[in-house]
């Protein structure tokens, strides 16, 4: 951490300001998005940081270097680690990186899997302190800083462009001299940030949209949006976790959504799936031949391909296609892989925003460094600390309404309880 002398107007004598030193590495293919966009970067110079930026750092998320410089970032054709106070990224810093920053300094991005002992070691051994954005709590004061919202905000949203363009039909009405065009039916499962942000979208191109979530409120957050809750009869409770988040459901009441969900499956023209538990492998809410039961033509987009897949036969980045069990063609399985990723500028916007928020609370009164293990939002994020591996590796303890559970056990593992009809 840096230091200089300033003549606050009035003061009697000079006044020793800290700076803090932020850098923002160029991020590992295949990830297009960047931690600091220039618009934050001028924002994080006005208040007195120093801000560092590898060249082409935000070439493929189109920010330029010429930006960055314009906007008072330093672009550095490398970063030098050991003069970095908080290394802000997208993808997980790898170990080689974090033993290569100074001790006691401070990274700050997405970290998954939260318990690599490789990296915990690393950073434990240069007394680093690791910030988790999946460890942010849910609470009205971190939905600034609130990574996990913003980029489902854009999966959500790109989600139904995938389908949309894949789809061999519209998505509005169209009432022409030629005829008319029913609309696109529409079917979203799982109605977090994500899903509530695909019915919108999907409501805007003219769709016919119903929805399902197994959490007792989504049914209201649903038909806000505009689409049709589609009731699979659960009880009250049995999809409600802690703090306003799903659990895992049991064998029977899964296998009894899966049979309400079938027909409305089968009479979607897309279906997208964005369903996740925290801690968890996604749950599989769709088989193969509920997606065969589909007419041809028909497209399947499942978000949660990465995380283990909604949607039987899913894998991250591949589009599959799956015989319709009605003959005549075939429905279009897509995987999505990293969908905020496909809109790298307006999702590094985001990001970079919540980077600069959790930056706010790492600055101290003199400007320089701290790290307030006594703030609810640093101590939930802080995997490492002061050379020691903090309390869970799960998702942050609940804090107030919309709080995520920690639904895995101290060493990372799932906890067993519930199992999944696979
Ligand atoms: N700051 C805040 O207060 C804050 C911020 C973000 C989200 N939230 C709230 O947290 C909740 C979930 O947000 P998220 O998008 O991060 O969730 P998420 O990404 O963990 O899960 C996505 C959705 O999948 C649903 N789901 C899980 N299992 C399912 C199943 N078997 N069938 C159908 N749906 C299933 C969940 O209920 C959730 O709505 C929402 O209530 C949201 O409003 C609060």
């Amino acid at each position: 951490m840096g230091s200089r002398k300033s003549r606050i107007p009035g003061a009697r004598a000079p006044t020793l300001v800290r700076v803090i030193t932020i850098a923002a590495p160029r991020e590992p293919s295949p990830e297009t998005r960047v931690a600091l966009v220039p618009d934050v970067v001028r924002g994080l110079v006005r208040s007195g940081h120093q801000v560092l930026v590898e060249s082409g750092a935000g070439t493929a998320s189109h920010h330029p270097d010429d930006a960055y410089a314009a906007a008072g970032a330093a672009v550095v054709p490398a970063i030098d680690l050991g003069a970095v106070d908080i290394l802000v990224h997208v993808t997980p810093l790898p170990a080689a990186a974090l033993l290569r920053l100074r001790p006691g300094a401070v990274t700050l991005g997405l970290q998954a899997p939260l318990d690599d002992a490789d990296r915990l070691a690393a950073a434990n051994a240069r007394r680093l302190t690791v910030l988790a954005f999946e460890r942010l709590p849910r609470t009205s004061r971190a939905q600034a800083m609130d990574v996990l919202s913003s980029q489902a905000l854009a999966a959500g949203y790109r989600a139904v462009l995938e389908a949309a363009i894949r789809l061999p039909r519209f998505f509005p009405l169209a009432m022409t001299a030629a005829g008319t065009v029913p609309p696109a039916k529409v079917v979203v499962l799982g109605a977090g940030v994500a899903g509530l942000q695909a019915i919108a979208t999907a409501r805007r191109l003219g769709a016919k949209v119903a929805a399902n979530d197994i959490r007792p409120e989504s049914a209201e957050e649903v038909r806000s949006v505009g689409a049709t809750f589609i009731d699979v009869g659960l009880a009250g409770e049995a999809g409600a976790g802690v703090g306003g988040y799903a659990r895992s459901l049991g064998r029977s009441a899964a296998q009894a959504q899966q049979a309400a969900l079938a027909p409305h499956i089968a009479d979607a023209d897309v279906l997208i799936t964005t369903a996740a538990v925290p801690g968890r492998r996604a749950p599989l809410l769709v088989t193969a031949a509920m997606v065969a039961a589909m007419r041809p033509g028909s497209v399947v987009v499942d978000l949660a391909a990465a995380g283990g897949g909604n949607v039987e036969g899913s894998r991250p980045g591949v589009d599959a296609t799956v015989p319709s069990a009605r003959g005549g063609g075939a429905i279009t399985l897509v995987g999505l892989a990293s969908a905020p990723a496909d809109l790298p500028t307006d999702a590094s916007r985001l990001y970079a925003k919540n980077v600069a928020g959790v930056v706010a609370l790492l600055t101290g009164a003199d400007g320089g460094l701290v790290v307030p293990l006594d703030d609810d939002i640093i101590d939930g994020m802080a995997l490492t600390h002061d050379g020691a591996t903090r309390h869970g590796l799960g998702a942050p303890p609940a804090q107030d309404a919309g709080v995520v559970a920690p639904a895995v056990t101290p060493g990372g593992a799932p906890a067993p309880e519930h199992a999944e009809p696979r």
